[in-house]
């Protein structure tokens, strides 16, 4: 027998909603299942029912997991209406209809988690969500202990505050006035590290992401990509889980 799955998991699996919206949406009677409106939150359902939300047919895809070593230069989404590069076209043999969670910019390299299911990716991107994110920014200029000491105790820049949990100098350069630094951030917002080292004074040259809660890219170059281990999709969403409560 075809294994019976929460309504509501179901629908968030495919992508359509968190779970707490697929809720509310079956509650408003928004979702059919083999035709017949269903309210009821507790309903369970096998891969032989067609559900419908809104009157459109659910995809029943798989949930599939893919870490990307995303090079520079490329945008952190499925389509570019002027063509540029995006992350998708570095799995190509990957039929799902995968995404990226979060972004990168399109100048800063790194670690990227691409996936299918939508609640898996709203749980990651959760505000609350605390996994560290590792980062390595290359500086015009060599910031002082003091200096990075203000990413950690945070900063208003363009009247969004950002803070950083960690930043230490790994190398610095005399001769040609860069420094290597290692950030840690737990929060994800737009160009947060270049902003906030634009902010100090001392602009990012090149961007990478190392680490990402417990993923990184070792033995990986820039363009490739692997499947995600059932541990590893499973030790993400328990980070989430925990920190999100
Ligand atoms: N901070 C940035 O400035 N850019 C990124 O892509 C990620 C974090």
């Amino acid at each position: 027998m075809a294994k019976m799955e929460r309504l509501q998991k179901v629908i968030a699996h495919a992508g359509v909603a968190s779970r707490r919206k697929a809720e509310q949406m079956i509650l408003d009677g928004k979702v059919t299942v083999n035709g017949k409106v269903v309210t009821e939150l507790g309903t369970k359902v096998s891969k032989n029912d067609d559900v419908e939300v809104e009157g459109v047919p659910i995809d029943k895809e798989e949930p599939v997991y893919y870490l990307l070593y995303k090079p520079r230069g490329v945008i952190s989404s499925v389509s570019d209406d002027k063509g540029r590069k995006v992350v998708t076209d570095y799995l190509p043999e990957v039929k799902e209809r995968i995404f990226p969670i979060g972004r990168l910019d399109y100048d800063t390299s790194g670690l990227i988690i691409l996936t299918n299911d939508g609640e898996f990716a709203n749980m990651l991107m959760h505000p609350k969500h605390e996994v560290d994110k590792v980062y390595v920014a290359k500086t015009k200029g060599i910031p002082s202990k003091e200096q990075l000491q203000q990413l950690k105790k945070g900063m208003t820049v363009d009247g969004e505050y950002l803070k950083a949990v960690h930043a230490k100098i790994m190398s610095t350069d005399g001769k040609k006035n860069t420094a290597i630094v290692q950030v840690i951030l737990h929060e994800g917002k737009n160009r947060q590290v270049r902003r906030m080292f634009d902010a100090l004074g001392y602009p990012v040259d090149k961007l990478k992401r190392e680490r990402y809660g417990s993923l990184d890219l070792k033995g990986m170059n820039a363009g490739e990509y692997r499947p995600l281990k059932p541990h590893e999709v499973k030790v993400l969403r328990e980070m989430a889980e925990e920190n999100v409560k």
